[in-house]
């Protein structure tokens, strides 16, 4: 492992070590990463001795103007050199009560260390000790298990699991980043722990589920949240799409197994974790709006604007933004069929536009969902939606060139129409704004100033408005 170790800073830290007499060793995730050659910036050297005393020295032998960062309160110190972040934490023993996720934390040894980690692929440790400096500790067969390609805790599962609930969605999320399996005993102590899942907060599991959500294949991880029952206690309107019912011979198809294979499919087109997480929603109003139809056998009519709808209460209890990520997510749930059923019928410019107009600068995004959303397994069918599409884009560009609604803003502001007909701010400086906007999107008028200013003064006319002579029909003050 010697020539792993090429990082200058590990050179400085072993020859402090020498002269201070204690010992230092990289451990967890970068050396796991280094021997499966994935990119890692974030260093953890576990001291036997004070982190945050060699923190200082190191940072003091680098260059002066390296700031250490401490947390007094955890033992540990970070610094920033040259884009690494170098985390030093003292070698610590840990025993944690039930109800509480904080361990008590003594000094202890590599040993204890390696003990409290907690799969053994993250356990593993190297050397920056002179006389074994390179040398990889590997206590409980880490390297082993990832050349097997297995999540294992180092001791009794149950025990992990239980002192620290967390890593029960951690191990998923391995297993989802790195392609593993979790090992069978592991996979038995996480349904049997589920519900200690609860002590953790919001915002931990949440970072786990964004990083199952940007693995290279999502549906590893939704499969095991499911399967170890995890799923239903921290995202029960996912684990409901599950199911098949059968009705006078009729199923309909598994919305959950439906949803998996949509985000495995934009995964491979993007890394926008809310898009992602829109395709992971966006039928997630399709258990309320089922409903079975004697002549047409199952349907999901409106799902699109339920699923809308449940939204904000979902990002709400999950703790995730109430922002523009929460609206953005919820604009291509709401416009996800909109293509679709543009595709099936005879393409109006009217409609092409309204579509511009809602989706905005998110209509690529748009496209990206309903292509990823075509998961027939035939692939006759699937190349017949994926040309439909084509058309729906081909006609989606033409339209924008010509009349540009993807950012659209009222070539009317509201302000002049209380001017032009000499008016008090009121809901009818809406309605004729509408009237305009509509006018527009149904290609009756240009999307002009001079087209927009003829409608407005016919439109104000039958609200029976007079506009005011004082003003030009040329004043433009949007
Ligand atoms: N760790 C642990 N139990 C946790 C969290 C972390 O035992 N609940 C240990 C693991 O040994 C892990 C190390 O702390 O390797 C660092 O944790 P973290 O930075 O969260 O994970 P990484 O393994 O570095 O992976 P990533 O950077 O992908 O998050």
């Amino acid at each position: 492992m010697n020539r792993h170790l090429k990082h200058p800073v590990f050179k400085i830290i072993s020859e402090i070590i020498k002269t201070q007499n204690i010992q230092a060793f990289v451990i967890g995730g970068f050396v796991r990463d280094l021997i499966l050659k994935r990119a890692s910036n974030d260093i953890d050297i576990v001291v036997v001795g004070s982190g945050i005393d060699l923190a200082n020295r190191v940072a003091g032998k680098i260059d002066k103007n390296v700031k250490v960062t401490v947390f007094k309160n955890f033992g540990t110190a970070m610094l920033r050199y040259k884009n690494y972040e170098i985390e030093f934490v003292g070698a610590r023993k840990e025993s944690y009560n039930r109800d509480s996720r904080k361990p008590v934390v003594e000094n202890g040894s590599l040993e204890d260390d390696q003990n409290r980690r907690d799969f053994t692929v993250n356990a593993l440790a190297l050397s920056l000790n002179k006389e074994t400096y390179g040398n990889l500790l590997d206590p409980f067969n880490g390297l082993d298990d990832i050349k097997k390609k297995i999540i294992r805790t180092p001791l009794n599962p149950d025990i992990t699991f239980s002192d620290d609930p967390l890593r029960m969605i951690r191990a998923v999320r391995f297993a989802a980043q790195l392609n593993f399996n979790i090992a069978k005993e592991a996979l038995s102590a996480i349904k049997k722990n589920k519900d200690r899942i609860k002590i953790v907060s919001k915002e931990r599991i949440n970072e786990e589920l964004h990083k199952i959500v940007l693995s290279p294949k999502p549906s590893i991880g939704f499969k095991l949240l499911e399967e170890t029952g995890l799923l239903e206690i921290v995202f029960p309107e996912l684990h409901n799409l599950k199911g098949v019912e059968l009705r006078n011979g009729i199923k309909h198809k598994d919305n959950f197994y439906h949803t998996l294979n949509v985000v495995d499919n934009i995964g491979k087109k993007t890394d926008n974790l809310w898009l992602r997480w829109a395709a992971i929603l966006h039928d997630i109003g399709k258990p309320t709006s089922k409903r079975f139809d004697e002549v047409h056998g199952w349907t999901f009519h409106g799902h699109e604007f339920v699923g809308y709808k449940m939204l904000p209460d979902i990002f709400r209890r999950l703790k995730f933004p109430m922002n523009e990520k929460m609206k953005y997510v919820q604009k291509l749930i709401l416009l996800h069929m909109r293509p679709i059923v543009l595709s099936q019928e005879d393409i109006t410019d009217s409609a092409i536009r309204r579509l511009l107009f809602e989706a905005g600068n998110d209509i690529d995004d748009l496209m990206l969902l309903c292509d990823a959303d075509i998961t027939s397994k035939n692939p006759d069918r699937v190349k017949h939606f994926l040309k439909n599409f084509q058309v729906v884009r081909i006609k989606l560009k033409e339209i924008e060139e010509k009349d540009k609604i993807r950012n659209w803003q009222p070539p009317i502001s509201g302000n002049e129409i209380i001017q032009i007909f000499n008016i008090k701010p009121s809901k009818i400086v809406g309605a004729i704004k509408d009237a305009i906007k509509d006018a527009i999107l149904d290609g009756l008028i240009e999307n002009n100033h001079d087209d927009a200013y003829q409608f407005m003064i016919r439109k104000g006319e039958e609200l029976g408005l007079k506009p005011s002579t004082r003003v030009d029909k040329h004043t433009n003050n949007k």
